[in-house]
């Protein structure tokens, strides 16, 4: 069922666990992600950036995710991610979705606040997450670590939740988005000393390519929503790849894209019971 994110945050928290958000593009991934959560008992974050509704068309993938969620058997949060246009934010709002991280983190201090307080009278009643310092590399695509951005300050963390009036603030600790060049590095010490100030959950981007032992770590000093993208597609092309080449010119569209699909949720089903629980396990 469709729900509003402020109650998957609130599962997370009452667990002391992260709650998973996965990024869709298009029906396939979407069924996967839903399947996964379903067999997990489990809720989410189906999660649409600016990129993916560009990609796919807004009416349409919009329609797709929120009928997605109001059929699935577990509480799912339709979530805007990485919005950076108010009348993105907006139509989103309008289309039902019940979650929505508008992006500020170029921004100046004061600007991503402003950016952040006129969001919250936007988005009313439904989680709205904010960002404070960068999260390098490319949510769409696999692009590489970057080391110049901005760490999160945890001495601006409280202010920025307080004035901002956000649900949740997705943290920059060392992570960033698509594929890491080399072993992740994460601040652990600035994690935990932004959890202790922050009136509100912490959220970890770019969890792709992240170590279990780190995630768990992460989850211990507060994270209570992870999301991942580039790892879901990984699964989906790897296995698209392997079906097309295998498939010899039958063009038997649903046991290749079907493979793909299964593909993806057994990748999701893993980081849904990390994250939940700690371990992958099967
Ligand atoms: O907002 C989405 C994520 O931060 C995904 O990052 O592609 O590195 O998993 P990822
Ligand atoms: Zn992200």
């Amino acid at each position: 069922m469709l729900v509003n994110g402020r109650e998957v945050l609130a599962w997370a928290v009452s667990r002391h666990c992260a709650a998973a958000s996965f990024n869709t593009y298009d029906l396939a991934l979407t069924r996967a992600i839903i399947a996964a959560a379903e067999a997990e008992d489990t809720p989410i974050f189906l999660a649409a950036g600016a990129g993916a509704l560009d990609h796919a068309g807004f009416e349409l993938l919009s329609a797709v995710v929120l009928a997605a969620a109001e059929q699935a058997a577990v509480p799912v949060a339709v979530h805007l991610d990485h919005a950076t246009d108010p009348a993105l934010v907006e139509r989103a709002v309008a289309a039902g979705f019940s979650s929505i991280m508008v992006d500020g983190s170029v921004l100046a201090f004061e600007q991503n606040v402003a950016l952040l307080q006129a969001a919250r009278t936007a988005v009313g009643p439904w989680a709205l997450e904010g960002e404070l310092g960068g999260v390098g590399g490319s949510e769409d695509r696999a692009s590489s670590q970057h080391s110049d951005v901005p760490l999160t300050d945890p001495d601006e963390a409280a202010a920025f939740a307080e004035r901002t009036g956000i649900d949740s603030l997705a943290v920059a600790i060392g992570n960033a988005h698509g594929v890491y060049k080399g072993e992740p590095r994460l601040d652990l010490d600035r994690l935990a000393a932004i959890a202790a100030v922050s009136p509100v959950p912490l959220v970890l981007h770019g969890a792709s390519g992240i170590p279990d032992g780190l995630i768990a770590a992460c989850i211990e000093r507060g994270v209570r929503k992870i999301n991942v993208n580039t790892e879901l597609r990984r699964a989906y092309f790897e296995q698209l790849a392997a079906g097309l080449a295998a498939d010899a010119g039958r063009y038997d569209l649903p046991a290749v894209f079907g493979a793909a699909g299964a593909s993806v949720a057994t990748a999701a089903r893993a980081f849904i019971r990390l994250f939940r629980d700690g371990v992958a396990g099967s």
